[in-house]
């Protein structure tokens, strides 16, 4: 006499799922882990900020630019040695650190270079991209690693 109540094994309600998530974190730490090692293999090293510069929010500021917009040309500390400047043709990168300024060591000529870029040649018009104050900042800051005094007007308004 079979009693339909008392099936030998009743199956499992849910039959259990193969173990994807483990494989899913694997691979996205596998990702991060990557994409860590590359960024940090790419980055170049940065050094300390020049003297006079670290206690200075507006010249702070103009680094944060320079860091994160200029170095890949320029090279971490201005020298011209970024890892973009060798290899194309057109004017070479020039040394930021010299206190030789090709285009004018006045206020207003760098901010030009800054703004208007140099055509035909590698250095893009900054702009359209960058606030006016990081413009300034960052022209305050291509003075600081010049070892040049930074003139006092970048700091305020417009200078010309
Ligand atoms: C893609 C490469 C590249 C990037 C990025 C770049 N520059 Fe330049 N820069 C150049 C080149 C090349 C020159 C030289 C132009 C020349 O000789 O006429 C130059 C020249 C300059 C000069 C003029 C130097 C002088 O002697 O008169 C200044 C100032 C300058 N860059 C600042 C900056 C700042 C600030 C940034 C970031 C906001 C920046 N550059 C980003 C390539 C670059």
């Amino acid at each position: 006499m079979s009693n339909p109540e008392s099936s030998p094994s009743p199956a499992p309600a849910t039959s259990s799922p193969a173990p994807v998530l483990p494989w899913i974190l694997v691979g996205l730490a596998m990702l991060l882990i990557s994409g860590a090692v590359g960024y940090f293999s790419f980055v170049p090293e940065v050094e300390p900020p020049p003297p006079g510069v670290a206690g200075d929010p507006f010249l702070m500021e103009g680094r944060a630019v320079f860091l994160s917009r200029c170095v890949p040309c320029h090279g971490p500390s201005g020298r011209g040695d970024g890892p973009m400047a060798s290899g194309f043709a057109g004017a070479q990168v020039g040394d930021l650190t010299d206190g030789e300024w090709k285009h004018g060591d006045k206020p207003g000529d760098v901010l030009r270079v800054i703004r208007a870029g140099v055509p035909g040649t590698r250095m893009a018009p900054w702009g359209p991209l960058l606030e006016d104050a990081q413009i300034r900042a960052v022209a305050g800051y291509c003075y600081a690693l010049s070892r040049l005094p930074v003139p006092d007007e970048l700091r305020e308004a417009e200078p010309n």
